[in-house]
């Protein structure tokens, strides 16, 4: 099985490369992008986490410095400066590969005799220029699991930077959109899911931690009072999807700017042919289990 993580670490990003490395997920290579932070800082943090790990031979391929047509507005307020929280991991002791991460991405899909499973935790503007550069590898994608989006399927389903929309769709709505259209009908966890408190870091949760996991929650978890784990809820439907429910809708991307910016329209009406898989439930005890017991090991 050839995985690929899309990435923008950000805190909730490297607990998601954590639970993979710590299920056993081999990672052919991450590839990085400007969300949460610049693309520089990301790709640093995503080494930096592989180091922690002792995963130095997983290649880092750094992509994306903005959105396809958007200026970058990050989300530093939440992962703090460094993007990792503030925790002060030492220096990653390699540097990124040379290949633009799009190209790679592209590139490893083509040249793959075996299909392939992407998994993205941040804006999708590297795989929508990996898909217009070699838009036959769709057919290549074996899965494809994205975080991002709401759906106002579940009362937590509502926008984390507009009323309406979410912060990896809303940095880039024409990237969202082109992915929506690109055929590969994505496995989508959005914040129905995870905005849902049974399934963050509440004091509770907070009390248990220990280790990289600790040092990297503290500081946005004490800020905010509580931690959203998108990107690790992201990566367990990919692990466990028998933990998840998911439906097929058919699902556009706005493109308008303001309030409806990266917004996801449901069509419920099931008249138009579905385009992806959007997840509507969790058994939130069997996450916590086994994302609490995969990250303890670190
Ligand atoms: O809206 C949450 C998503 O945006 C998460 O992937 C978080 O890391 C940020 O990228
Ligand atoms: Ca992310």
């Amino acid at each position: 099985m050839k995985v690929i993580l899309d990435c923008d670490p950000g805190v909730d990003d490297a607990l998601a490369i954590m639970f993979l490395i710590a299920e056993k997920v081999k990672l052919e290579a991450i590839t990085t992008v400007a969300g949460n932070h610049e693309v520089d800082k990301t790709s640093y943090n995503a080494l930096r986490i592989l180091d922690v790990l002792g995963e130095d031979r997983v290649p880092v391929y750094r992509g994306s410095k903005g959105p396809l047509t958007r200026s970058l507005v990050t989300a530093e307020h939440i992962h703090g400066s460094d993007g990792l929280g503030d925790s002060n991991l030492p220096p990653p002791k390699r540097k990124v590969e040379k290949e633009d991460a799009s190209e790679f991405l592209a590139r490893f899909v083509d040249e793959n005799t075996d299909k392939v499973h992407l998994i993205a935790t941040g804006p999708l503007t590297n795989i929508a220029k990996a898909f217009r550069y070699r838009p036959w590898i769709v057919k290549k994608i074996e899965s494809f699991t994205i975080m991002g989006g709401c759906f106002f399927l579940t009362p937590f389903g509502y926008g984390n930077v507009t009323k309406l929309s979410e912060f990896n769709f809303f940095t880039d709505p024409e990237a969202t959109y082109y992915v929506f259209k690109s055929g590969t009908k994505p496995n989508v966890v959005g914040l129905d899911i995870t905005q849902d408190p049974g399934v963050a870091i509440t004091d509770q949760i907070f009390g248990i931690l220990e280790g990289v996991a600790k040092r990297i929650v503290e500081k946005p978890f004490r800020k905010l009072g509580i931690f959203h784990l998108h990107d690790p809820i992201a990566v367990a439907s990919f692990i466990y999807p028998d933990i998840f429910k998911f439906k097929l809708f058919n699902v556009s991307i706005s493109l308008y700017d303001g309030d409806e910016r990266g917004m996801c329209i449901v069509d419920r009406r099931g008249i138009y042919s579905p385009n992806a898989n959007i997840a509507y439930k969790v058994n939130r005890r069997e996450f916590l289990l086994k994302f609490l017991k995969a990250i303890s090991k670190v």
